[in-house]
């Protein structure tokens, strides 16, 4: 079995959320404390922590901190306005409400009841680090799967991979999802070369995903978004790595800006392109990408590179956060319950989420 990633984004120390500030990677490590679920909606907004299954986690958090120090119990009510405040934190990745819909579920069936805010906040917190915990397992699981079903398709060869954004330890609860695959395809020795998208305008690749690879060995080169299909067209890519932020039925996806041009040359150049996520990042009432919605960031994000403004000030630009792959250009999609495959469709999916569902009851 993969170990997990020695970095830990965000987790409970006693009654508080610590989460490792990823505005200030890779120069320093930050811890945040954070005490109220204002202070995690804040922090998931500012992107101090990011990443759709770690956005998911921390909004467990937050929604157990609605809790915390409370002299009376917390009504229904009440916990609802908080989860309904957190979950506009960000608008894209669907882990975020699926989370605090489940917060609110387990309220309803095990909480409502508790005497004192002192039970609640026990069972919520308790809640919340198995939400973490469930996470870790589906990073591992998800990298067995990638690599036994990389094993197959590209056998007897160190792998070239490309990624995009960060899909690490600091996206999620373990190893991460791509770059979770990524990970123990070094630790088996099958990994050659990681080329790592630098993903403008927040850096993702060249701050966070390049600094877990030199945490731990991992053979890396960081390039600009806009070299990766020229590598691909000279040879040098095996198969693209990506996260997911929200999966609709038919397997549009929405990910980091960028992602649809990868997929797009992928095809291209006959490269497999397989997104990597966890089941959750499933958003079965959507029917296809049209109407995942997309993040739109300030353009001074954008305009502004490292304090200092790029354009004349006379200039507007456009920040988009993600884009949307349509399913076409998948060539297989990696889960935690296995590889979906031989064309990347409605029924496909619908018919492996059924099957999921059922093995869940069983
Ligand atoms: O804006 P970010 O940094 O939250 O975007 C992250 C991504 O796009 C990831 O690829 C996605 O959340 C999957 S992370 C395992």
């Amino acid at each position: 079995m993969s170990r997990d990633s020695n970095l830990t984004a965000a987790f409970w120390e006693g009654d508080e959320y610590v989460v490792l500030d990823q505005l200030e990677l890779p120069e320093r490590k930050t811890c945040l404390r954070l005490t109220t679920p204002a202070a995690v909606r804040e922090a998931i907004t500012a992107m101090r922590l990011r990443g759709a299954p770690l956005i998911g986690a921390a909004a467990s958090a937050g929604a157990a901190l609605a809790f915390r120090g409370a002299g009376e119990p917390v009504e229904r009510a009440v916990f609802a306005s908080v989860c309904a405040s957190i979950g506009t934190a960000r608008p894209t990745a669907v882990n975020l409400m699926a989370v605090l819909d489940e917060m609110l579920a387990y309220y309803d069936n095990e909480v409502a009841g508790c005497a004192t805010a002192a039970e609640q906040f026990a069972l919520m917190q308790r809640r919340s680090l198995e939400i973490h915990w469930r996470d870790a397992d589906r990073n591992r699981r998800m990298a067995r799967h990638g690599v036994d079903w990389l094993r197959r398709l590209l056998p007897d060869r160190r792998l070239r991979v490309l990624t995009h954004c960060n899909t690490g330890a600091l996206a999620t609860c373990g190893h991460g999802t791509a770059l979770g695959v990524v990970r123990t395809l070094h630790e088996q020795g099958l990994l050659k070369m990681l080329w790592v998208d630098e993903t403008r305008p927040y850096l993702q690749g060249a701050r966070l995903t390049a600094f877990e690879c030199a945490e731990e060995g991992i053979p890396h080169t960081v390039i600009t978004d806009s070299t990766a299909p020229y590598l691909m067209a000279q040879g040098q890519v095996d198969v693209v790595l990506t996260g997911v932020d929200r999966m609709a039925r038919n397997g549009d996806f929405a990910n980091k800006i960028g992602t649809y041009g990868l997929a797009v040359a992928a095809r291209h150049h006959g490269i497999p392109f397989l997104p990597v996520l966890p089941v959750e990042s499933f958003d079965t009432a959507l029917s296809d990408g049209a109407r995942i919605v997309i993040e739109e960031r300030s353009d001074d994000e954008l305009l502004i590179f490292n304090g200092r403004r790029i354009a004349p000030a006379a200039s507007s630009g456009l920040h988009l956060g993600f884009d949307v792959v349509p399913h076409g250009l998948i060539t297989a999609v990696i889960t935690e319950q296995g590889v979906i495959e031989g064309g990347i469709d409605e029924k496909h999916i619908t018919d492996f989420l059924h099957r999921r569902g059922a093995a869940d009851r069983a």
